[in-house]
């Protein structure tokens, strides 16, 4: 009941979290996209930066951006902000009700750190604190004036970060980790920088005063920041259906590889937007996705070759220990109400159908068991393998 239960709040959350993100980012793309098409000539009043004409569900928008007080301010001023919000509160509950509530199934790796659940979750809700501490300090430093460098600096503390995860926590942990680190740092952006200078900016307005101009670019470069984090996150959020990326020995590189494709493929659109067409950006980010592929192909690891025949009977030993608590119609596990992905291996047709999937989660790489509570050990994983490769009969 409880496992069912958990099941729904997870669904229902995380359904949530994929809607407010969609709104979120969704505005965050028209906005940067409206900032660099406003186009402004002779007849632009003074303190407008541009106007932009638009068609869309059968009515056309006439939009313009004021960099000082509108003649009159507007009663009804929308404000952009509960997306952040929503999204980051949704993801946080979802962190905590699985890899917190689930830490010893979800987040800690015995073979990597025999944590408590208490000292992985210290870890993890450190690791977001630092996080921010650390991009705000080097926004703030005078590294933050000069955009390119500030980009190259980040870029190596989050592959440091992704490097140091994915040695204390399991692979899903670790990289569920390093994206909350990027979206807790975009949505502070918000909470910290972005909204608060425009509440200051609107007050100075209201006063008849003249806002002070810092304020209005302080909070575009941390737009602008969170603009080219946006790509590398929606990759960290999906992550875990990636074994092949987060199960492989290199699994930071080959993150930090897919995260500065994301960069690239963004920055690419950001510069056609401000009417800069290179497609050669466009072409780099795609080539540094292959590049990532072919690094992870060339070096994927291969299972022990076993010389002796492994019966069927072993076979079905070494899944009853190591799978079956969660993979039956019937888990026995405490925290799944149903197979996970509907994948049981009850009957030895299941477990016959399922061998190049077994292969690729319990061989090739360690991602199962998930966990690993019942300590499957590398030999077993061998001998897994040896029976899968020689025709899972
Ligand atoms: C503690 C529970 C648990 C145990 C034990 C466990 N798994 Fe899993 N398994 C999961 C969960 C949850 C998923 C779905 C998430 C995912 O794909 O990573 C999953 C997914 C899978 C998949 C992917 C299914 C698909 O969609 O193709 C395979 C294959 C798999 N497990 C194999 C195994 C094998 C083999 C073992 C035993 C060596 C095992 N699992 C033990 C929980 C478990």
């Amino acid at each position: 009941m409880t496992a069912d239960l958990l099941a729904w709040l997870n669904l229902g959350v995380r359904w949530l979290h994929v809607i407010a993100g969609i709104a979120w980012i969704g505005s965050s793309f028209y906005f940067m996209w409206l900032d660099a098409r406003l186009k402004a000539d002779e007849t632009t009043p003074p303190g407008v930066q541009g106007d932009l004409w638009a068609v869309h569900g059968g009515g056309f928008y006439h939009k313009r951006k004021y960099l000082s007080a509108p003649p009159d301010m507007p009663e009804d001023l929308h404000w952009f902000k509960w997306e952040a919000y929503t999204t980051w509160l949704s993801g946080s509950a979802l962190l905590i009700l699985i890899y917190y509530l689930g830490a010893p199934t979800y987040l800690i790796d015995p073979a990597k750190a025999d944590l408590a659940p208490w000292q992985a979750i210290a870890i993890g809700v450190g690791a977001l604190v630092a996080g921010w501490a650390i991009y705000d300090g080097l926004c703030r430093s005078p590294l933050g004036q000069r955009l390119k460098l500030f980009g190259a600096v980040w870029f190596l503390t989050l592959t440091a970060a992704a490097w140091g995860l994915s040695h204390v926590f399991s692979n899903r942990g670790a990289f569920i980790h390093l994206g909350a680190i990027i979206g807790t740092v975009m949505v502070a952006n918000v909470f910290m920088v972005i909204i608060p200078n425009q509440r200051k900016i609107v007050a100075a307005l209201l006063a008849g005063e003249t806002p002070d101009p810092a304020l209005g670019k302080r909070g575009k470069m941390r737009s602008v920041h969170n603009n080219y984090m946006t790509l590398p996150v929606l990759f960290l959020m999906v992550s875990s259906h990636y074994p092949m990326v987060i199960d492989h020995p290199l699994n930071w590189l080959l993150v930090a590889g897919i995260g500065a494709s994301g960069w690239t493929i963004r920055h690419f659109f950001n510069l056609r937007n401000a009417s800069r067409s290179e497609p050669m950006v466009l072409v780099s980010g795609v080539a540094i996705f292959l590049a990532v592929m072919l690094l992870a192909l060339a070096t994927k690891p291969k299972a022990a070759v076993v010389a002796s025949v492994v019966p069927f009977s072993e076979v079905q030993t070494l899944i009853r220990t190591h799978c079956v608590a969660c993979h039956s119609a019937h888990p026995t596990s405490a925290i799944f109400a149903a197979a996970p992905n509907g994948v049981a291996y009850d009957t030895p047709a299941e477990i016959r159908r399922y061998a190049p999937r077994i292969y690729e989660r319990a061989v090739a790489t360690d991602s199962m068991p998930m966990g690993n509570e019942t300590g499957m050990t590398r030999t077993e994983r061998d001998r897994l393998g040896a029976w899968v490769k020689a025709g899972a009969k």
